[in-house]
């Protein structure tokens, strides 16, 4: 048989360029790729979590040493409830007892929650050291490993704190999705459906004949995964620093994060976001800002990979948290607006006019 072939994406940013390489059996020849990568690199540390380490640790860490790198490795407790100041600490703390120098780099293994951290800490160790991302769930694959954002949480609320450090190189392997609880391979299809509405009706109508699943071939999961890369790459490298065009990025996303914060964060971001797109496709396509038909479109997509398309929540409720989003400016919120598959774009509304976008969109019950 043979081996799968990878892919390489190329991500060219104002303040640099690096590789992603998707594909297989990455985890286990990851460390002649860093090398290359970071050629000057005296050390490496990885960081993982407690659910990944188990199966992907002790491989990662011994390409890395059988390529000449001395690595010393540090496991934070896995989920979002431990992206805070203390883990972060924590991770600087191993930083500095393994002798890590400014030209030492970190190798975040894990999902956003590791990547997120992990890049933070690399971000700010000795003013900034070099980062490796090896995201091993289909989100951080296709969202947050590219782009150069990291963040930690605080008390009050998400990412409040971070950076924006971009990646020497980004490693997705996609045989480490084998091993993801279903809910969590399926939050990552939620920011796929979410990129093809963007940007791709080629890959959009795919996926509605063709869902993918957790058990599709490398060949197939390497290529939507690629696909998906390639769509972020190409909105972050047209604004790096989330000005105008990398807000459409956030598309199903304020709605989803007020259905989000209204289940109490026990349904996954993704299928919020999922249930999010749909609400305010069919929003906007009642109040004629989007092509007649999209709304179906969206919501026949959406639950081929068995993501939600509504939401139980009151309409009260999801007003109020909607109207609670970071993207309020005074007595205006600017939301995404899908206009047909492949486009969107940025509108600014009143919350007399998000009422209304919330009573169109999420009255359909499931
Ligand atoms: N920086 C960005 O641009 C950006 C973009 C989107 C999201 N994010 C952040 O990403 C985070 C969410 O990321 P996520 O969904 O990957 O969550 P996560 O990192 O918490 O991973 C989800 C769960 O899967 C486990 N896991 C990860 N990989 C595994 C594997 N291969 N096998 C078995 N278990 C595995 C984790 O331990 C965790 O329990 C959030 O904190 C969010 O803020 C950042
Ligand atoms: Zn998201």
């Amino acid at each position: 048989m043979n081996p799968t072939s990878s892919k390489l994406i190329h991500v060219d940013t104002a303040s640099g360029s690096y590789d992603v390489v998707v594909g297989t059996d990455l985890v286990s020849s990851c460390g002649e790729r860093i090398r290359a990568a970071v050629p000057k690199a005296d050390a490496a540390i990885v960081v993982s979590d407690t659910n990944v380490a188990p199966h992907y640790l002790s491989t990662t860490v011994a390409s890395i040493v059988d390529a000449g790198l001395p690595c010393s490795a540090f496991v934070v407790p896995a989920g979002e409830t431990n992206k805070n100041l203390g883990t972060y600490g924590q991770i600087l703390q191993a930083m500095a007892e393994a002798s890590l120098t400014r030209d030492s780099v970190v190798v975040a293994l894990g999902g956003g929650v590791v990547g997120d951290m992990a890049g933070f800490a690399a971000a700010t160790y000795m003013r900034g050291i070099r980062v490796v991302q090896m995201p091993t769930t289909l989100l951080s694959m296709v969202d947050s490993s590219v782009g150069g954002k990291t963040a930690i949480d605080l008390a009050v609320g998400k990412n409040l704190v971070g950076a924006f450090l971009q990646p020497s190189l980004v490693l997705a392997d996609v045989c480490t999705l084998a091993t993801l609880e279903a809910e969590v391979f399926a939050d990552g299809m939620g920011e796929v459906v979410k990129h093809t509405v963007l940007a791709s009706p080629a890959l959009f109508d795919e996926l509605t004949e063709r869902p993918v699943s957790q058990d599709a071939s490398n060949e197939h999961l390497i290529d939507v995964v690629s696909q998906n890369i390639e769509i972020k790459r190409d909105v972050v490298s047209a604004d790096e620093r989330e000005h105008g065009l990398r807000q459409t990025l956030n598309l199903g996303h304020t709605l989803g994060h007020a259905i989000e914060a209204a289940n109490g964060y026990t349904l996954g971001h993704g299928h919020c976001v999922a249930a999010g797109l749909c609400c305010i496709a069919r929003a906007t396509e009642e109040l004629g800002w989007s092509e007649p038909g999209l709304a179906r479109q969206i919501e026949r997509c959406t639950a081929a990979q068995d993501l939600p398309t509504t939401t139980d929540i009151s309409l009260d409720e999801i007003y109020r948290q909607a109207t609670h989003d970071k993207k309020r400016h005074g007595s205006t919120i600017n939301v995404v607006v899908p206009v047909c598959i492949g486009a969107a774009r940025i509108q600014t509304i009143t919350l007399d006019e998000m009422r209304t976008l919330v009573e169109l969109g999420c009255s359909a019950r499931g």
